[in-house]
């Protein structure tokens, strides 16, 4: 059975079972938590969450996924492909565990006359979960199914969630028994090779959070439904019904590993042992069958190759794909032989990439060529890297690795794939220190930047002379002596007023911004000077440079100053800054360790933090972080700093930045002792209750799967709120309610303004109906036949004139009438034109005659015979239209 004809008799069985049948959502998942739609359920999420009302009670889809977990085994077993197609039934709070059952084994097991896949039932195993003693029954009771086929499995197999935080449940699978000749007698608990996992029946309950792993999570609270969701590997099923060895070998992938053996003159020979000597080739074949069609599918999806994300991900498929051909012999592009191979085999179902497969192959080939061009050129360095680390039986160096990466666009995994096949380790902890090292060169080049510093030399000049004292964590002000002053990036020895410098103290009590603390202002005084400082940085690790500008006087090097911090500005970036602690503090009481920090940015009055988390945060939730940061504050904790070793800080739980490098010495900022800690090098108010209070404002999301919040303090929260309640007062005042009141009030007004606007518009028409009672005085005779012609002047719209005319027409009754009306609307005239009964007798077609005044008014038009509508671009001309209709009239 083509997989066409599988998909097929999913959809039909389940809509005859009153599913609605929805279409494959993307690839890339609209869900900003995960990269790839990875199950049948993932677009149905918000359904089964409940968060929002599902517009069916059933569904079935047959769904697109990608899963590149597992990468490493594609090809090696029969079942593990990177694409694959999930098929499922889904209920939202409609049926449950008893029918899903049933539809399962009904649909597996019927003849094909009746639709089925006719599965011989005794090759056919159950698993449950340990403690789903409901399903047993279930199981025993309502199918075939003895109880020796029925086997329980703990967490990790048979409760399913996708990973992250969200929809979870118990589960039963149903699997299919290939035979002896593929592994052991036992059942699923015994040989997962030869009992293939074929369907999962996920029976939907439960809400998890604190998703440490697949198997360790916490359950957080029940679904407001019960749900079904349920997923067959069609992939799976095909083998099966095709009689094939494993999926790669199915209708929709098949064809590509022909094209790929065609192409390299080996034969595919379906080994499935390490021991067979075609076992490297076919496994080779099967990976460029698999990653090709998931690299057509994901190009058709939108994703395009890239360093990071989907798109590196697309990349690294396409490249597996590229390195197993030149593996299996071919070094030329393949692309454009294997491609078009995969999408011959996919364009039945995915109509799509045959449609635009222009686009799909550019992409694609562009991605192959370039990849070629970095292994020509690195292949030799490599080589070289091999022999030379096997000389000296040693495994490849991580300076080599970077130099690879570095030099010639390698990617590890390629080097450590490549070096594998020599028999090589690599030392892949000293790849990712260099790694490290040039991101951390990147970054500071992208502060010295900002400090308009091009050339960092002249710092390090002045760095060679010693590190910069922070004295700012207890003096806000101080005396030291000038170092050095820059002009334009280069050393000078003195500058004058207006001059703009930056300025290098021997010691100063300036913060310099780092770990998302905004920098210190200031003054540095001396005899006769007056600088100001603007802004403070540090351009390379150790010197805190001042940008400023000479106020008053001449500063020289090595002169005498008195730094003094602006005190207000940095209290208030304190209180943020301790306010970011408490806001983060919060966060991990309210949504659990899960949201961690991504970012952070205070200064004086108002802090922002960007924190994981893959969905926007209610008003509740919103309001619960900002009451326990103000007990918090109202609580007058203390806040402490200590430097300790950072395995010691690690061990009291100290939280800190993923992916920062921090040294051996730490800097740990508490709050209450363990209610908050973190590793922190800003400074901070001494007690919670000196910031006063804390507002958040709104909460939005920042790219996916982060989400960011805002919040005022101090003295900018009072005015925040106190602006707020003066609008409040204001809005009480104008509306003469109680605030309580207000919104009442407001959606009050709000329907009383549309209810008058279509008064309004009622009594417009009723006007120009009236006027209709004098407009009948006007009828003129045109052989035989009643017409008024009339010109509205200004109307809404054609419906203000058709109601006229409509109007007039009957007050004729059955004497033969015609009206034409002319209204200007919009600068544009328009034409309306009603006959009756009897004028139509006579021979008059208002269809005609709205053509005939249009075309004079500029513009067309026409219609039925009764009652016909134009317009035209010269209201000048309404007179003459008019007149024309009557002559028209006159002379039919
Ligand atoms: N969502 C379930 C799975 O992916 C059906 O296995």
């Amino acid at each position: 059975m083509k997989s066409q004809e599988i998909t097929k008799r999913w959809i039909d069985f389940f809509e005859k079972r009153g599913h609605t049948a929805v279409p494959s959502a993307s690839l890339v998942s609209s869900d900003p938590s995960l990269l790839f739609t990875v199950a049948g359920m993932v677009p149905f999420i918000p359904y089964l969450t409940a968060r929002e009302e599902a517009p069916y009670l059933r569904a079935t889809s047959v769904q697109k996924c990608i899963r590149t977990g597992d990468i490493e085994e594609v090809g090696k077993t029969a079942r593990h492909g990177t694409f694959f197609q999930m098929c499922g039934n889904f209920s939202f709070g409609d049926y449950f565990k008893e029918d899903a059952i049933l539809f399962a084994w009904e649909l597996l097991t019927s003849s094909l006359e009746d639709g089925g896949y006719a599965l011989p039932p005794e090759r056919l195993w159950v698993t449950v979960y340990e403690e789903d003693d409901e399903a047993k029954e279930l199981w025993l009771k309502n199918t075939g199914v003895p109880a020796e086929r029925i086997q329980k499995m703990g967490k990790a197999d048979n409760y399913w969630n996708t990973g992250q935080p969200g929809p979870a449940g118990p589960c039963s699978e149903i699997y299919y028994d290939r035979g002896p000749k593929y592994g052991v007698e036992g059942g699923p608990l015994a040989d997962e090779t030869r009992y293939i996992e074929i369907w999962n029946l996920v029976f939907m309950q439960y809400q998890i959070n604190n998703v440490r792993s697949k198997e360790d999570f916490d359950i957080v609270g029940e679904l407001p439904k019960r749900n079904i969701d349920t997923g067959l590997g069609m992939e799976r099923l095909a083998m099966i019904l095709q009689g094939v060895e494993n999926m790669y070998e199915t209708d929709q992938v098949r064809p590509v590993i022909d094209k790929a053996a065609e192409l390299s003159g080996k034969t595919y020979t379906s080994a499935e042992t390490p021991g067979d000597p075609h076992h490297t080739d076919d496994v080779r074949m099967r990976v460029v069958g698999d990653h090709i069609r998931s690299s057509l599918m994901l190009i058709a999806d939108g994703v395009t190759p890239s360093n990071e994300g989907r798109g590196y991900v697309l990349r690294r498929l396409i490249r597996r794909a590229v390195r197993s051909m030149r593996l299996l012999g071919v070094e030329k592009a393949c692309l454009p032989d294997l491609l078009p191979a995969s999408r011959d085999a996919m364009k039945g179902v995915y109509p799509i990439v045959e449609t635009d497969f222009a686009r799909i192959s550019r992409i694609a080939y562009a991605e192959e060529k370039a990849f070629l061009r970095t292994i020509a050129s690195g292949t030799a360095r490599l080589d070289d890297a091999v022999k030379e680390s096997q000389a000296a039986g040693r495994p490849l160096s991580g300076a080599d690795a970077f130099a690879l990466h570095d030099t010639y666009g390698f990617p590890i995994d390629l080097t450590l794939e490549m070096a594998e096949e020599a028999g090589l380790k690599v030392d892949e902890p000293g790849f990712r220190s260099l790694m490290l090292e040039q991101r951390q060169r990147a970054q500071a080049d992208a502060k010295g930047k900002k400090g308009g510093h091009a050339d960092l030399s002249a710092f390090q000049a002045l760095l060679a002379g010693g590190e910069t004292v922070f004295t700012g964590y207890t003096e806000l002000a101080g005396e030291s002596r000038v170092r050095g002053i820059l002009s334009a990036g280069r050393s000078v020895s003195e500058a004058a007023t207006g001059d703009e410098i930056e300025l290098v103290l021997a010691e100063t009590p300036f913060y310099a911004e780092a770990g998302g603390q905004a920098a210190d202002t200031g003054l540095i005084t001396g005899d006769g000077f007056v600088v100001e400082v603007l802004d403070v940085q540090r351009p390379i690790k150790g010197l805190s440079v001042h940008k400023a500008v000479v106020r008053e006087g001449e500063i020289s090097t090595d002169a005498l100053v008195q730094a003094a911090v602006n005190q207000e500005r940095r209290h208030a970036a304190e209180q943020a800054h301790t306010g970011t602690h408490i806001v983060h503090a919060a966060l991990h009481q309210i949504l659990g360790p899960d949201a961690t920090q991504r970012g952070s940015f205070n200064k004086a009055g108002y802090l922002r933090f960007d924190f994981a988390w893959g969905e926007g945060l209610s008003t509740a939730t919103r309001s619960e972080i900002e009451e326990v940061a103000n007990i918090a504050i109202r609580n007058n904790y203390r806040v402490e700093t200590n430097v300790m070793g950072l395995a010691e800080a690690k061990s009291l739980g100290a939280m800190a930045l993923f992916g920062e490098n921090y040294g051996s010495e730490v800097r740990v900022v508490s709050i209450d002792g363990a209610w908050s800690r973190e590793l922190c090098g800003g400074t901070h108010v001494a007690n919670t209750s000196l910031i006063g209070s804390l507002s958040l404002l709104g909460e939005q999301s920042v790219g996916s799967g982060n989400r960011r919040v805002e919040a005022f303090v101090g003295m900018e929260a009072f005015r925040h709120l106190a602006a707020e309640r003066a609008l409040v007062t204001e809005l009480t005042e104008l509306l003469k309610v109680p605030s309580a009141q207000l919104s009442d009030r407001i959606a009050g007004t709000i329907a009383k303004l549309k209810n008058a606007e279509k008064e309004l518009d009622r009594l417009r028409r009723e006007q120009l109906v009236a006027a209709a009672a004098r407009l009948i005085d006007t009828a003129q005779d045109a052989s035989g036949v009643s017409v008024i012609a009339h010109d509205a002047g200004q109307v809404a719209g054609a419906d203000d004139l058709r109601g006229l005319a409509l109007d007039l027409r009957a007050r004729f009754g059955s004497a033969p009438a015609t009206v034409a009306v002319v209204g200007v609307s919009n600068d544009k005239p328009i034409i309306l034109i009603a006959t009756n009964e009897a004028a139509r007798d006579a021979g008059v077609r208002a269809g005609a005659l709205v053509k005939l005044a249009a075309g004079i008014l500029g513009g067309g038009g026409g219609g039925k015979d009764d009652v016909a509508q134009g317009g035209g671009t010269d209201a000048g001309k309404t007179a003459a239209a008019l007149s024309a209709v009557v002559d028209a009239i006159t002379r039919r």
